[in-house]
């Protein structure tokens, strides 16, 4: 399994690579490894989780994405993965468990993830805490430099709501992020009303 997981993640990064994905420069480094990481000090924290499993979803949960952004959320592109992992040789029974998993995460704002199975909470807290950690949301005003500074100041504001209410499902997560979250929130507009 280790080995298949090692096939699938070598795959991912080559994929990352590709000059017409928009993140290529940067998302294995500042986003997938993260996520990555996170996610194994997580599985230490929580011992039941089927760490195959989570592994399978880090390196799978932005692959329709990286594969072609301006489709990702097509049931096409959620397919790819499947295929992708079957091809590389893992059981029927886990492929579908995973891609299950995976379509739960992508439903958080229906869904209350804190009911999930364990597996589908950790990759998702993982995933945004990921987002409060290095250059991310510098790369945001970068790469969406036509948009207006009010404008770019909105969607990182929704986008720290939705990962903090929706996604981060964690108490660990939580309580280690808690200072930058509330850092990040006032860089895009949640001004204290003393500074000392
Ligand atoms: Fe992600």
């Amino acid at each position: 399994m280790d080995n298949l997981i090692g096939k699938f993640k070598q795959h991912v990064v080559e994929v990352s690579k590709n000059p017409n994905f928009i993140h290529h420069d940067w998302f294995v480094e500042y986003h997938l490894n993260f996520v990555e990481k996170i996610s194994l000090e997580l599985c230490e924290k929580y011992p039941e989780a089927d760490k195959s499993i989570v592994l399978i979803l880090v390196w799978l949960h932005d692959y329709a994405k990286i594969l072609d952004f301006s489709r990702q959320h097509d049931v096409v592109m959620f397919e790819k993965g499947r295929e992708k992992l079957l091809e590389l040789g893992f059981g029927k029974l886990c492929v579908d468990k995973v891609l299950e998993y995976l379509d739960l995460f992508e439903k958080k704002m229906e869904v209350d993830l804190r009911g999930a199975p364990i597996e589908v909470k950790i990759v998702s807290s993982a995933d945004a805490a990921s987002h409060l950690i290095g250059p991310f949301f510098a790369i945001y005003y970068k790469e969406n430099a036509n948009k207006t500074i009010p404008e770019l100041m909105e969607s990182n504001y929704n986008k720290l709501k939705k990962d903090w209410d929706r996604k981060i499902v964690l108490p660990e997560i939580k309580d280690a992020f808690k200072e930058r979250h509330e850092l990040f929130l006032e860089q895009v507009g949640d001004f204290p009303e003393k500074y000392l």
